[in-house]
């Protein structure tokens, strides 16, 4: 790690080498020295085409909604500098580059040369379940024979058949699982996940998953943030007795999750087939009473009105395929982001997406994310679901990056640290081989990845 000189030990770069915010970024580094990412090379990268950063116009500090969704903040002929996993500074080449300090250590920097490539904000995935050990075939062949998603799982398949497997695994061998997963998404530029449990469903088999997850996430350049998602559906073995279930996720799940800090948030499926309005509410409730944060699935599959979720305050709902128009003015007037997951809705064929526009257009903060799973939407792939955002759900490029980025650290808690490009935040970019950020969402299927750069390790 780099000392400086005058900053009781952080990186203290001359004044004018930050353009941006220096007092913001000195204090930040001071705060994160010891971090995984404390050893990285000093990286700076040059001549970018688009340097999108993602900078807020107005200066909002909140999530993105409305006209600012289309607020990219784009530098022409760009550079960044990132020292100690922190970005230092960013700007246009000329700013810069005209630090002495550069010149000084010009041999222990690593200059990438960016000419004709857009350079992003690492994406912020806020929405995976990657502690899972086999894909779900059979179902997808059933579903390409015309069976729905609750009728697959009312017949035992689906998150039920999951189940078996996740409890059987070692501990090992789910957390590799989990690396796989981790591994995957960075490959489609996604230096932040939010990762869920939920397949184990026992008190023991959720513990298990989510060490695995805190396992895997140190071994992983980029940042993991886990959820206890206990309340993913009733297990067979309490299939008649769903209320003992409730009782065990709020009484011994999300206390024990708590006590040995496993996760930071509670999640809960509620729908159709999986948990009630009144089991949702007790069950988040039990979380903020435990010290955690809340989020929910709702309205995937049928519609729940969203007030009294809403008045527990979770940091994101997510999916809202049938969300009202009253709850959509509700959600407006929130703070709570409205993540929209498409893949989900790609892979279940169903014709329907959520309706992005409507919620943009009343005000609504709104974040995409993967939903990697094995039931439905196995995809790690963010570039994808920007695709699916634009020609399913009518978002502009730029209104799906910014959701895929900022408005996705917004809806994990991290926004001061992830989600654009300004100094004093985690060196998280993600180098793309394009000279225009609409060609992210237009290349379909395809990866325009160049390099994949978390906490300031290069990944990719
Ligand atoms: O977000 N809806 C609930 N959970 C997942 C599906 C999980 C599965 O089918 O394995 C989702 O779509
Ligand atoms: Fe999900």
């Amino acid at each position: 790690m780099m000392r400086g000189e005058n900053c009781g030990g952080c990186i203290m770069l001359e004044p004018s080498f930050t353009l941006l915010d220096s007092n913001k970024a000195c204090g930040k580094l001071l705060r994160t020295r010891a971090s995984k990412s404390g050893q990285s090379t000093p990286i700076l990268l040059v001549n970018i085409g688009q340097l999108v950063t993602l900078r807020s116009g107005s200066g909002n500090s909140g999530p993105r909604r409305g006209r600012e969704l289309r607020e990219l903040g784009i530098v022409e002929h760009g550079a960044v500098l990132c020292v100690g996993g922190k970005i230092v500074s960013v700007g246009t080449m000329k700013e810069a580059t005209r630090d002495s300090w550069i010149k000084k250590h010009s041999n222990k920097i690593r200059e990438i040369d960016c000419s004709h490539k857009v350079v992003l904000p690492g994406f912020v995935d806020s929405h995976t379940h990657p502690a899972f050990i086999s894909p779900r075939l059979t179902d997808f062949e059933k579903r390409i024979a015309g069976a729905s998603y609750e009728e697959i799982a009312a017949a035992g398949g689906g998150i039920r058949s999951s189940i078996d497997s996740v409890r059987r695994a070692g501990k090992s061998a789910l957390t590799e699982k989990v690396l796989d997963a981790l591994n995957a998404v960075a490959s489609h530029g996604t230096t932040t996940v939010e990762a869920k449990s939920g397949y184990g469903l026992s008190l023991d088999a959720e513990l298990k998953s989510l060490q695995a997850i805190q396992v895997a996430s140190k071994q992983w350049p980029g940042t993991v943030v886990s959820t206890l998602l206990g309340a993913h559906v009733v297990p067979p073995e309490y299939q008649d007795n769903r209320r003992e279930y409730v009782s065990l996720v709020c009484e011994e799940m999300i206390p024990q999750t708590a006590k040995r800090k496993l996760a930071q948030f509670v999640d809960v499926f509620c729908d159709r087939g999986a948990f009630s309005e009144e089991d949702s509410l007790k069950i988040l409730g039990a979380a903020r009473q435990n010290g955690l944060q809340v989020r929910a699935h709702i309205s995937q599959l049928t519609r729940t009105p969203l007030e009294r979720v809403l008045s527990l305050n979770p940091l994101s709902i997510d999916h809202l395929d049938h969300v009202s128009d009253s709850d959509i003015a509700l959600l407006a007037r929130s703070n709570t982001m409205a993540t929209l997951v498409p893949g989900a809705n790609y892979f279940l064929g169903l014709g329907d997406y959520p309706p992005a526009r409507k919620l943009i257009d009343a005000g609504a903060a709104v974040a995409l994310a993967t939903d990697y799973n094995p039931g439905s939407s196995p995809t790690p792939s963010m570039p994808f679901v920007l695709s699916l955002a634009c020609t399913q759900m009518k978002m502009s490029p730029a209104e799906a990056i910014t959701a895929a980025t900022i408005n996705g650290a917004f809806a994990l808690g991290l926004a001061q640290n992830k989600g654009s490009l300004e100094p004093g935040k985690d060196a998280d970019m993600v180098i793309f081989d394009v000279e225009d950020y609409r060609e992210l969402p237009y290349w379909i299927a395809s990866s325009r990845i160049d390099t994949v750069i978390a906490n300031g390790t290069i990944i990719e």
